[in-house]
């Protein structure tokens, strides 16, 4: 039978909205074009490479854009967090159970959110202006001088090992807290929903219309710059 504690405790675990459609479609989204830019790559298909590249340069200005505008638990403001509140939240995790609980992302996978999208960023952008110096052009390559091309190749080339570590520590991580903190991170990023043991008041949605004028405007301001250069 289960302590009074305890009891409390199950009375008040229910399942919230925790991640809204577009940050969760989103995210699959981003998922699918940076594999399909990797696994491209390694096969020399560059046609599809650079449109999974320039794929990813709208979603990645999409959730920029969704993070100053969007529903509370995607705002960088809800989750990006000072020193203080990592090492807080640090001390919190290690002591365990109900202390650390946060409903978005927690202070330390915040660094992990930032770190990619601001390197997806880089690595998209600068794709643009690479060149193999033989057959393959970025799009934007024509604009640029030649020292500029070889600085930003340079770069594309570079970035891409950071990709495989961040994209790779983030996925340890995720799997971490599934198998040893035994909170399971990927079913709400799948449905939405997430058992919260603690009273919270259910996080502010935005309309779902915003998102889509958003992406609009994004994958039109990409498509803008591609035909600027053609
Ligand atoms: C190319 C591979 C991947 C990239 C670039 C990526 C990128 C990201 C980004 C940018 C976020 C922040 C989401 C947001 O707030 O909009 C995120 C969160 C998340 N990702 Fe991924 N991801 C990748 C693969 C995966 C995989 C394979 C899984 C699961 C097996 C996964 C599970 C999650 C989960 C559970 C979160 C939410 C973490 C939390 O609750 O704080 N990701 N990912």
């Amino acid at each position: 039978m289960p302590s009074g504690h305890t009891a409390t405790r199950e009375k008040h675990r229910r399942e919230v909205r925790v991640w809204d459609l577009p940050t969760r479609l989103f995210h699959w989204a981003l998922v699918g074009a940076v594999a399909v830019a990797v696994l491209s790559a390694e096969l020399d298909v560059l046609s599809v490479h650079m449109l999974a590249g320039e794929t990813v340069l709208a979603l990645v200005l999409f959730r920029l854009a969704w993070g100053v505008v969007g529903s509370q638990t995607a705002r960088f403001a809800d989750f990006v967090k000072g020193p203080r509140a990592i090492l807080d939240y640090l001390k919190r995790a290690r002591a365990g159970g109900e202390a650390a609980f946060t409903l978005g992302h927690n202070p330390l996978g915040a660094l992990m959110v930032v770190a990619l999208l601001l390197v997806l960023l880089v690595q998209a952008s600068s794709g643009l202006f690479a060149s193999d110096d033989v057959l393959v052009d970025g799009p934007l390559v024509p604009l640029a001088s030649g020292a500029v091309v070889s600085a930003l190749s340079t770069v594309h080339r570079v970035l891409a090992n950071g990709i495989f570590a961040l994209v790779g520590l983030h996925v340890v991580a995720v799997f971490f807290y599934l198998l040893v903190k035994k909170d399971n991170l990927i079913r709400p990023m799948v449905t939405g929903r997430k058992a919260v043991p603690v009273p919270v008041t259910e996080p502010r949605r935005a309309p779902a219309a915003l998102a889509l004028a958003i992406l609009a405007a994004t994958a039109g301001l990409v498509l803008l710059v591609l035909r600027a250069a053609s």
